[in-house]
């Protein structure tokens, strides 16, 4: 083509051809533009075939459909509620991605008390070509220099900036400072930033500048900006609508409708990222002839197929193609182009937008069609105009036909039959072009006549918005420093749970040669684990731990029999004068005897007794103090088999014969030890804690002999009462202690067992409260009442399988509301009380099977310890973490757990048994 004069127009070639495929080109200008632009009318069926086939998308993905892979994304952003007006501070905003090819910068102040504004500054870059299609890395240090810049005209320091990142493309969120770029959009291709995080990149780039110390909080879509910047007006405005160089929507959504979140409470924003939908049934009748050059010249060709029909992007390349195929057709400009005509991006979403407005008037449009390089007859400002108005008015209601399908999903998801909702609109389209937002309304009014909507235009463009949702993140970043700051004393290093092994083992040392030590290390006088050869029926009772019980054991060639009946111990009763806890015990035992047809029978009994006693046989033990939640009077110091018996004297229906007495410790290890003779170590991780373990007689200093074996009671619970643990007590461990009712005593039980393990997490969670950090800052009654927060929840809330729902429900039940923030917060402190406690015990089972190798003299140990009690039993991690503890504290030892199936009840059957054997064998 040959330009002819200053002009630069161009000469068609030859007689009127139709360069766009498969239209024909009528002699009359007037049909031939009408025929065109026909192309672009859209019916109300149409509309609302688009409507539904977008409504089904957006419900497959929300189900987490995978194949076939549903039209739109649905992407959670991590928002979780509008905002409450009290957000406070300043931030600066960096918007990328919105507007084309220009890149924006704020710094907005909230002033945390509703409707009081202060006008943000702000400043605009424009982003060079080569950057929009560079290395990712040359846009992002594009972004951090002209971050500085605008900084630099500020009155501000450069220490300590929150930014709130406006980074408008289709992202895999997992954070709210978490976002993966799953493909660009709109005019940008920037190399190695798909599949990466861009708050990432852009932190990376902002230290590369070096000039600011800048910390990016949050990142957001350019729809949640919108949304969450809305000023409320009688209700909370829950969909963001941006049409600006492309176009997209946001909605809150309800949690529990959202598969990919393991959530089931409250509202999540999700990002329709609706510019992707393109499903073929829906769009393809209403796609012309345009449409499909375009999207063939674009630089994403096949992708955001419904974008290309309303971004403000794509509105003047429409309008462009158009121009030029009706002047090849010699019907416009005399069938003249111009440069400006034929070159991609050469009507811009301003000209088509000044052009179709009515008030512009044809020598209005004429300058502008003379500014493109084209020289319009008198004819042609009108015609242009309708090409102008088809193509926006196609554009308005197509995205009002997306707008009712985001609204009918408002409604499905709130099963209510009307909605009256609030939708924030931004975005240069609706800002530069007047009819837009008419048309669209008209349409939704149509589509959707049962929502009533009003439409709020965006303050700053989102950048308020943003703003709201970075302070969020500042708060909750800075509520995860406090958290940290107090769990910081929960978490053991290597080296501190090697000290406490050590410490242990000096402990022991000096509790078996009888020198001052918080581990009593009591003999018990079993001297071997069962030999399998025992026989006969026995009854025994155990006491002390979550449940009181009489048993029956039957000991024959075939296996141990148990029969057992639990009876409770009220508290007044563990708490009250020995001779009631006593006399209850006997009632009880009576009582199973009756109901076992046992009356009469004088069984020889095995007293499992879960307290610190000191032995000087059998069946004789002292009680040197009680433990766990029992105070009962007048027992210390007095042999608690003499108290049974009184008991049965003052009974005097019955006879019984009390014939050895067990600690649960010991019990567990001969239980365990019927089955596994490697089983030398008992552990009890329950209401208490403690350990027994197989000592060389001739380290045990208050029993004679040289030779020989016997399982030692070490009573650890008590270890650290001498101040020797004060390093790793937390002030939280303090409170518990205080309020128990044997403060300073059984300072490693108090760290590890069930019985106190709920305790530190309330105590816990009361802090975080106190620091504003859990449940708003607000105190409650109930949080405030001891024992409310049971061990058991702790195995409930950290049980993978039931998570955060688990913690809500568990919470909510204690009459706490809390956010999903809480809940994993909640969770955390969980996990670090009870990680501590696994580590300590495994410190403690690792100092016992090392005692037990060197002891030996052997290079490897092999061992079993067999364990009961609930918290080991029934927290989801707790046993594994005890034995990663002992392979790395005590790497020389191969230490298998047996889980006591039988409780310790069985074991003292046993010793009882063994006891029998030996006593008939001296007899004989
Ligand atoms: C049981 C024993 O199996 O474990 C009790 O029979 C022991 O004697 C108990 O005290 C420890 O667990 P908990 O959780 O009941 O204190
Ligand atoms: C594009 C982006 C989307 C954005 C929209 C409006 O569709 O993919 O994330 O919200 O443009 O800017
Ligand atoms: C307490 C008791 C101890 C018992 C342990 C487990 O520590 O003092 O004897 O073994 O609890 O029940």
């Amino acid at each position: 083509m040959d330009s002819i004069g200053s002009l630069g127009l161009q000469q068609r070639e030859g007689a009127p051809s139709c360069p766009q495929e498969g239209l024909p080109c009528p002699s009359n200008s007037s049909e031939l533009v009408q025929e065109c632009l026909q192309q672009f009318k859209v019916t109300g069926a149409q509309l609302r075939q688009i409507q539904t086939s977008l409504l089904d998308s957006m419900e497959q993905a929300l189900k987490g459909q995978a194949s076939p892979a549903p039209a739109v994304r649905m992407l959670p952003t991590y928002v979780g509620s509008t905002p409450h007006g009290t957000e406070q501070g300043d931030f600066v905003v960096l918007e990328l991605g919105a507007t084309g090819a220009s890149l924006r910068v704020l710094w907005v102040t909230l002033m945390g008390i509703e409707g009081h504004k202060m006008e943000p500054r702000s400043q605009e870059f424009v982003i060079p070509q080569e950057v929009m299609l560079g290395p990712g890395q040359q846009l992002f240090d594009f972004a951090a220099r002209c971050l500085s810049e605008f900084l630099d005209a500020l009155p501000v320091g450069n220490q300590g900036l929150q930014l709130g990142f406006s980074f408008s493309f289709p992202c895999h969120q997992t954070g709210l400072d978490k976002s993966t770029l799953i493909s660009w959009t709109k005019g940008f291709r920037c190399s190695g930033v798909e599949g990466q995080d861009v708050v990432q990149l852009l932190r990376d780039a902002i230290q590369r500048q070096g000039t600011y110390s800048i910390d990016v909080v949050a990142v957001v879509n350019d729809t949640v900006g919108t949304m969450m910047g809305c000023e409320p007006g009688l209700g909370p405005c829950e969909v963001g609508l941006v049409v600006d160089t492309g176009t997209n929507a946001c909605y809150m959504e309800e949690a529990r409708h959202v598969a990919v979140l393991d959530e089931d409470r409250g509202r999540v924003c999700i990002s329709v990222e609706w510019g992707s939908f393109s499903d073929d049934g829906a769009l393809g009748p209403v796609l012309t002839i345009f449409d499909h050059t375009l999207d063939h010249e674009s630089l994403n060709r096949g992708a955001q197929r419904f974008e290309k029909m309303i971004g403000g992007l794509y509105l003047g390349e429409l309008v462009r193609l158009v121009l030029a195929h009706l002047a090849r057709c010699g019907v416009l400009f005399g069938g003249y182009t111009s440069p400006a005509l034929l070159r991609q991006g050469g009507i811009l979403l301003e000209h088509v937008a000044e052009m179709e407005d009515p008030s512009a008037g044809a020598a209005r449009v004429h300058a502008i069609l003379q500014d493109l390089g084209l020289n319009p007859r008198a004819s042609d400002a009108e015609f242009v105009q309708h090409v102008c108005a088809a193509v926006c008015t196609r554009a308005a209601q197509l995205c009002a036909a997306a707008l009712a399908a985001v609204l009918s999903r408002l409604q499905h998801s709130r099963e209510q039959q009307t909605l009256q909702i609030a939708v924030a609109t931004g975005g240069r389209v609706f800002e530069r072009h007047p009819r837009f937002l008419s048309i669209l309304q008209e349409t939704v009014m149509l589509l959707a006549p049962e929502c009533d909507v009003s439409f709020i235009p965006s303050v700053d463009g989102g950048g308020q918005g943003v703003a709201m949702v970075t302070a969020v993140a500042a708060r909750l970043a800075a509520h995860r420093c406090l958290l940290e700051e107090t769990l910081a004393p929960f978490r053991l290093t290597r080296e501190q749970l090697a000290a406490v092994q050590a410490q242990m083992r000096e402990a022991m040392a000096k509790g078996l040669q009888g020198e001052a030590s918080s581990l009593r290390m009591l003999p018990t006088y079993v001297r071997d684990t069962p030999d399998g050869s025992e026989r006969g029926d026995f009854l025994a009772l155990d006491l002390g731990g979550t449940n009181f019980r009489v048993l029956l054991v039957r000991v024959a060639t075939g296996g141990v029999q148990i029969t057992s009946q639990i009876y409770s111990i009220p508290e007044c009763v563990a708490q009250g004068s020995g001779q009631q806890l006593f006399d209850h015990i006997v009632d009880c035992i009576v009582d199973f005897q009756e109901k076992q047809g046992l009356s009469g029978q004088s069984l020889p009994l095995g007293f499992t007794f879960s307290f610190p006693c000191t032995q000087l046989g059998l069946d004789q033990g002292i009680l040197l103090n009680w433990t766990k939640g029992f105070n009962a009077s007048d027992c210390e110091g007095q042999d608690v088999v003499c108290l049974l018996r009184e008991a049965i004297g003052r009974r005097q229906a019955v006879e019984l014969n009390v014939v050895a007495i067990v600690n649960d410790t010991v019990g567990t290890m001969m239980s365990c030890g019927y089955e596994d003779p490697h089983c030398e170590v008992g552990l009890i991780v329950g209401t208490g804690t403690n350990a027994c373990y197989m000592e060389e007689l001739r380290n045990v200093a208050s029993v004679d002999g040289d030779s020989g074996h016997m399982c030692i009671n070490m009573e650890w619970g008590a270890f650290g009462d001498d101040g020797s643990l004060s390093m790793l007590s937390t002030r939280f461990d303090a409170s518990v202690d205080q309020a128990s009712i044997n403060p300073g005593k059984q300072r490693f039980e108090k760290m590890i067992s069930g019985m106190y393990l709920g305790e530190i997490v309330r105590h816990t969670l009361l802090h975080l409260t106190s620091l504003g950090v859990l449940f708003r800052g607000q105190q409650t009654q109930r949080l405030q009442t001891r024992d409310i927060f049971k061990t058991k929840f702790l195995s409930e809330i950290e049980s993978d399988s039931l998570a955060l729902r688990q913690v809500r429900a568990i919470l909510e039940d204690l009459g706490l509301s809390l956010t999903s923030d809480d809940a994993l917060m909640v969770l955390e402190v969980c996990q670090a009380v009870s990680q501590r406690a696994a580590q300590l015990c495994g410190a403690g089972v690792a100092a016992v099977v090392e005692k037990i190798r060197e002891n030996r003299g052997l290079e490897e140990l092999t061992v079993s310890v067999g364990v009961d009690g609930t918290l080991y039993k029934l927290h989801p991690h707790f046993s594994s973490l005890v034995a990663a503890t002992v392979r790395e504290l005590a790497p020389r030892c191969v230490v298998t757990f047996l889980q006591s199936e039988d409780g310790s009840g069985k074991g003292a059957a046993l010793v009882t048994a063994v006891a029998c054997r030996l006593a008939q064998m001296t007899c004989v």
